[in-house]
């Protein structure tokens, strides 16, 4: 086998924010790509680093009463700590604050300016006079000049969609001062990206290196157009000064997005230094010059909002500046939670700490690879599904097969397992089956790795089940049986452990103590334990309980009024309008029809009164006014999330044309909405006061 040498990058996560389940998708995509490279023999390293320039931070660590410098080093321990929990096992973690990342930048900045790609041109642009500073299109709200809404943002109306100039708003604002901003010129320095396009048709188009929706998308832009790219930005900045300016003007910075991705080269270079004179030792140019392109391979893993900085900006400075470009960019889809985008107020806005406190992050790990695979599509995280399949597959199934025949083996057997196998069809299908399996891995579709080794699993349970070691143990004269039976079903859960190893790392760590063996390599996947002495079977993994996802939630409600601004740069938007790099949507195909739609009957509910229900601990009961001669009777399950009294008199949605529904304690004659998830957490949806009883919803 020829051993690859790799460099992979998760992209690098902002200095201003905790990390949270979101990111989390990416850095254990990553992680377990790399493992499983790495457990095929390759020669992988993964490096990442912080992002740690911008006004963004800058600000916060005013807000905060710290220079950027501590605010960035505090954030970047945090940051490392959570990744750590997660088993997320970089590398090399760096920041872009750091004097590689200057010496590449500036190198990057000055080849691409002596190859003619760099030009300047005044800017016209709103600055707060009382903060000083140039703003961002996030800073500035105002008036809608189109629909005449207020209080929007810079950039777009969040009421009629329209995309504008910050300049277009009427009785525009600064949001960090109050002050009305002022027209400002400046002179901006641009990076020639029209220059670039046919070799960037050619790149996108090539050696597989893009998702095909992702190629899609660029072809897109490129058929909207390329516009330069204003890569500077004036004091008061946090990042580096561009270098040769001339010396009577006032001094400019690299726009955060221009240093960012060089922060690869500089976690990678940092690497290369820490390594200097080991057995390990890496040689940079081997992975970054132009002419060692095809003897190296890079990827990066990205999030699908960042694909127009890693498909167009970024290879386009690596050629303009004579570095090599990746291999591949890698795109997945965002995280949502119970089906809607993760939200502060129900508590699926969920730091990865807090999730750390209540449940073992090998679970999220388990639960994301069995629903990521290479396409750019959202994942949901369905937080009873989550609970469920988890016990399911890793504790009912794999861990199952552990501890249904350990106790035999330790108790009658000394731990002793048989000499010889007696089901070698058996292991030998599942060692095939791992050639699969790996394939899956290496392409990305760990969701599809996930249910082969389930298949496994499934076959492991059902050849134990045929068995029956229990009932054999009650016998006489079948000790040899129950020996060899359970001996199959260890040596099948020790393949598994294999199997599962990038995504499991710590249970199977812990397997190793207790099969008592050093190697779970993937090489060692047919290796069979005969003869051999296992340990004492202790629990590997614990069931998910309800209880501990409810605590989780309710701590996410409490603990995120501070962290609202986490995955938004303040100006993370390269270009304006028809090159507004839109996120890569996903298909949505089950669509209805609007006859479907107007089948369901609701209408605007005055709720009368509210009462508990003698002996139905999930039911409220309500005396709904839907504007008919009677009030109804309807049931909803809410009870543990509210007090009667605080809905009384309240006005409330009823889907009135539901089938009636007897129940135990009456006749349920409708539905009221509420909006959430009932294990977790409901609210009913309430109306404004003047909406009138008895109005249809439409
Ligand atoms: N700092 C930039 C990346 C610079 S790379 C040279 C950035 N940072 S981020 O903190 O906002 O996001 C880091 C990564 O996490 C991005 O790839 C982003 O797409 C991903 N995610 C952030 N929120 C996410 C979800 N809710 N769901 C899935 N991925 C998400 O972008
Ligand atoms: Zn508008």
């Amino acid at each position: 086998m020829k051993v690859r040498e790799i460099l992979v990058t998760s992209a690098l996560p902002y200095a201003n924010g905790h990390i949270h389940l979101g990111h989390l998708v990416e850095y254990i995509q990553t992680d377990i790509w790399v493992r499983a490279m790495k457990a095929q023999g390759h020669q992988v390293n993964y490096v990442c680093a912080d992002d740690a320039h911008g006004t963004a931070i800058m600000l916060k660590a005013e807000a905060n009463g710290v220079t950027p410098e501590a605010q960035i080093a505090s954030v970047k321990a945090s940051h490392e700590a959570d990744f750590s929990k997660f088993l997320i096992d970089f590398d090399n973690y760096h920041s872009t604050h750091s004097e590689e990342n200057k010496q590449f930048s500036e190198l990057i900045y000055r080849r691409l300016n002596d190859a003619g790609h760099i030009s300047t041109k005044d800017v016209e642009q709103l600055f707060d006079p009382e903060k000083q500073l140039f703003l961002a299109d996030r800073f500035v709200k105002g008036t809608c000049p189109e629909c005449d809404s207020p209080d929007q943002y810079g950039d777009n109306c969040e009421v009629c969609g329209t995309t504008y100039d910050a300049t277009d708003l009427k009785d525009p604002h600064s949001t960090l001062s109050d002050a009305t901003p002022v027209l400002k010129t400046s002179k901006h320095y641009f990076f020639d990206l029209p220059e670039f396009e046919q070799f960037l048709k050619d790149w996108t188009r090539s050696d597989s290196r893009l998702q095909t929706s992702v190629a899609n998308k660029l072809q897109e832009w490129f058929d909207a157009g390329l516009a330069s790219w204003d890569i500077s930005r004036d004091a008061p900045y946090f990042g580096f000064q561009i270098p040769d300016t001339p010396s009577d003007e006032p001094d400019k910075y690299f726009y955060v997005w221009l240093d960012a991705p060089v922060g690869y080269m500089a976690s990678f270079k940092n690497l290369c230094d820490k390594r200097i004179g080991t057995e390990n030792a890496l040689d940079f140019d081997r992975y970054w010059m132009q002419e060692n392109e095809h003897k190296t391979e890079v990827y990066h893993f990205i999030g699908k909002d960042i694909v127009y900085f890693h498909a167009l900006f970024w290879p386009a400075m690596l050629a303009g500046s004579e570095f090599r470009t990746p291999t591949g960019v890698f795109a997945h889809g965002f995280l949502m939670v119970n089906g809607e985008k993760m939200s502060k107020s129900r508590g699926t806005f969920i730091k990865a700490e807090t999730y750390a406190e209540h449940l073992h992050p090998e679970y999220l790990r388990y639960y994301f690879a069995s629903k990521l695979s290479d396409k750019v599509e959202d994942i949901n995280l369905d937080l009873e599904d989550f609970m469920q399949k988890v016990n399911s597959d890793l504790v009912g199934k794999v861990v199952n097969i552990a501890s249904r025949s350990a106790g035999f083996l330790v108790k009658k057997y000394d731990g002793m397992l048989s000499e010889v196998c007696v089901e070698p069809e058996l292991l030998e299908d599942i060692t095939k089956t791992g050639d699969e399996i790996a394939a899956a891995y290496e392409n990305r579709e760990f969701s599809r790795a996930m249910r082969l080794i389930m298949q496994c699993a499934d076959k492991a349970n059902e050849y134990i089940d045929g068995k029956k070691p229990w009932s054999l143990a009650k016998q006489e004269g079948t000790e040899q049986e129950v020996q060899d039976v359970c001996s199959v079903a260890i040596n099948i859960f020790r393949q598994l452990m294999v199997y599962l190893a990038p995504v499991l790392p710590e249970l199977t760590n812990n397997a190793k103590e207790f099969l008592n063996i050093d190697d779970l390599s993937f090489a060692s996947r047919n290796e069979w334990l005969l003869g051999h002495k296992i340990n004492k079977f202790k629990p590997l993994m614990q069931r998910i309980e309800e209880k501990d996802i409810i605590a989780m939630v309710e701590d996410s409600k409490a603990s995120l009024t501070q962290a609202a601004s986490l995955a938004t740069s303040e100006d993370s938007t390269p270009v304006k309008q028809n090159q507004q790099p839109a996120p890569i949507e996903t298909e949505q195909t089950d669509y209805i029809g609007i006859e479907d739609f107007a089948k369901v009957e609701m209408k605007v509910a005055h709720v009368l009164a509210c009462n508990h229900v003698e002996g139905a601990d999930k039911l409220l009961q309500f005396t709904l006014d839907v504007g008919e001669e009677k009030p109804r009777n309807v049931f909803s399950g809410i009870r543990k999330f509210y007090e009667p009294e605080q809905l009384l008199g309240k006005k409330v949605i009823c889907v009135t044309n539901l089938a009636p529904r007897k129940m135990k304690f009456g006749v349920s004659e409708g539905m009221v909405l509420s909006t959430g998830n009932p294990k977790t957490g409901l609210t009913v949806v309430t109306l404004p006061d003047d909406c009138v009883v008895g109005d249809t919803l439409a």
